[in-house]
């Protein structure tokens, strides 16, 4: 992992903050996880892997609903990879999505939820979930539109180029919902795709900052740039001005994901 994305993942706030806004301002139904369960179709006796597993609520939310089969959670963040760890019936793992210490045919399912547009090679993690998931066994991945929320990620980036912070720090996905099919069939043959168009809405500009602020480190402003603060203050400014500007009307920045599965050819 590059160290910007190291750096962003030491800490799982920023993560959480995203993940909060998504649930609580997109317009429309925005449920990632339900939408992965439903295409893997769990009984609740598989062997799981979650690969980039983040701060594990995932798994952790499979043990509270009574799964009862192995869960290990992978991340490339030794943070992520603790966080995974420390619950009870899961077993955290420090690994990259393209080097999975795992045996040939090992799990029975296998999910990558916003983590595969990091990988630099995505087609080299795909060749890994095929390898470790038994023959039968499902894969599936979510990943985000192209330009996902673009007015967010232009707020960000034009009050960083103005202390100089360069547009080629931008956060560049190395996949998204229109280049993974293809890559996805190249490796799994059948692939079934579960699309979901939506956008963030923010009535007022507090949680619209806080989310620009979780974005930063991707466009170039880690925690401990120098400049960070005026950034945020400028960027707190410029928001505050919209809303004073346009009484009654809400920022909408569209964004959608897709939820990409395949089963393991089993001949
Ligand atoms: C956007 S977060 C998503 C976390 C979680 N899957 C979720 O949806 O809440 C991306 C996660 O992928 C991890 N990650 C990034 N590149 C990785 C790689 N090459 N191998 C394994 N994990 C990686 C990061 O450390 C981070 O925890």
């Amino acid at each position: 992992m590059s160290s910007r994305l190291d750096a962003e993942y030491a800490d799982a706030t920023p993560l959480r903050v995203r993940i909060d806004t998504h649930e609580h301002y997109s317009e429309n139904v925005n449920n990632p996880t339900g939408d992965v369960l439903d295409a893997l179709g769990l009984s609740g006796a598989e062997y799981l892997a979650d690969i980039g597993c983040g701060d594990a609520r995932f798994l952790a939310d499979l043990v509270a609903t009574g799964h009862r089969g192995p869960l290990v959670g992978i991340d490339s963040s030794p943070t992520m990879a603790a966080a995974a760890d420390i619950i009870p019936g899961v077993r955290g793992v420090l690994a990259d999505a393209t080097q999975i210490p795992f045996d040939d045919n090992t799990f029975d399912a296998l999910s990558a939820r916003h983590m595969l547009y990091h990988v630099p090679d995505p087609r080299a993690a795909l060749s890994e979930f095929r390898r470790t998931v038994k023959p039968g066994g499902t894969v599936a991945i979510v990943v985000n539109h192209p330009r996902n929320c673009p007015r967010t990620a232009e707020l960000v980036t034009a009050h960083a180029r103005t202390y100089g912070v360069e547009q080629t720090g931008s956060f560049r996905a190395s996949v998204d919902s229109q280049s993974l099919p293809p890559l996805m069939s190249e490796v799994f043959g059948a692939v079934r795709i579960h699309r979901c168009d939506n956008a963030l809405v923010f009535n007022s500009p507090a949680p619209l900052v806080r989310f620009a602020e979780a974005l930063f480190a991707f466009y170039g402003v880690p925690v401990d740039h120098p400049s960070r603060a005026d950034i945020l203050d400028d960027l707190r400014g410029d928001v505050q001005d919209w809303f004073g500007a346009h009484p009654g009307e809400s920022w909408r920045d569209p964004k959608g994901y897709i939820v990409a599965a395949a089963d393991v050819d089993p001949s």
